[in-house]
């Protein structure tokens, strides 16, 4: 499979694969389908997380003992498997997205992996979505993967529904290395909201140079 991050060669990333838990059979499949998909031109080649991001997002869900997460931008559901399988039998992770069809693929996977119980569906723009849930409705985890001129008023959004020490994390951060010279108007989005969050007194943020970059944001 090849390297998600322009940071590791094939050879690095084999590597990282071969020492971190291996896939059970559910997972392969997901990401054997996905990529047809992407051979056939169907779905873009680099919109799913790497097999390690989705197991690192597995276990620090259940190590902060996340109950409720969010995720805006769910694609084939691989990351909201994996977040779903780190929650407990009764938390439950909420997937705001706009394309039907590629739920429908997600949803067979979530039930062979006995998760669907506790994943629920948006269907639509996320930041409506995202806007018309309740404050009262708090998070403890969010994963934000979709369109990266949205990513402020996602975590603006997020802001105010994440419980206190909350986790939110942002994929694609390094813009596989165009943060340093930003070509599109993504690029340059990303590269305003990393400034801003490093200032945020709000946030405690780190961006960790995994897969395309990850930034985590822990609310004080
Ligand atoms: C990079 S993919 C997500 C990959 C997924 N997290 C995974 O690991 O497989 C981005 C997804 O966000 C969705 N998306 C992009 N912009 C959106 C928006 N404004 N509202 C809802 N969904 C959006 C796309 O349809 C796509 O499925």
């Amino acid at each position: 499979m090849t390297p998600r991050s322009f940071l590791l060669t094939q050879e690095l990333a084999d590597h990282v694969r071969a020492a971190s838990e291996p896939v059970d059979d559910v997972v392969a499949d997901l990401l054997a389908e996905t990529a047809a998909m992407a051979e056939r031109g169907e779905a873009s080649p680099t919109y799913q997380i790497a097999p390690e991001q989705g197991t690192f997002m597995q276990l620090l869900t259940r190590a902060v003992g996340a109950r409720r997460a969010i995720e805006i931008g769910t694609f084939t559901g691989f990351s909201a498997l994996c977040i779903a399988r780190g929650l407990p039998e009764d938390g439950s992770l909420l997937c705001l997205e706009r394309s039907a069809g590629w739920i429908d693929v997600a949803r067979r996977y979530w039930e062979r992996a006995g998760v669907s119980g506790r994943i629920d569906v948006r269907l639509g723009e996320a930041l409506p979505s995202l806007r018309d849930l309740p404050l009262a409705e708090t998070f403890d985890l969010a994963f934000v993967d979709a369109d990266k001129t949205g990513y402020p008023d996602y975590v603006e959004e997020l802001h105010g529904r994440m419980t206190p020490n909350g986790l939110v994390l942002l994929d694609n951060t390094l813009r596989g290395g165009r943060v340093l010279a930003p070509e599109t108007d993504d690029d340059r989005a990303v590269v305003r909201l990393n400034a801003a969050l490093a200032a945020d007194p709000r946030w405690e943020t780190v961006l960790l140079p995994v897969s395309d970059g990850l930034t985590l944001l822990r609310k004080r």
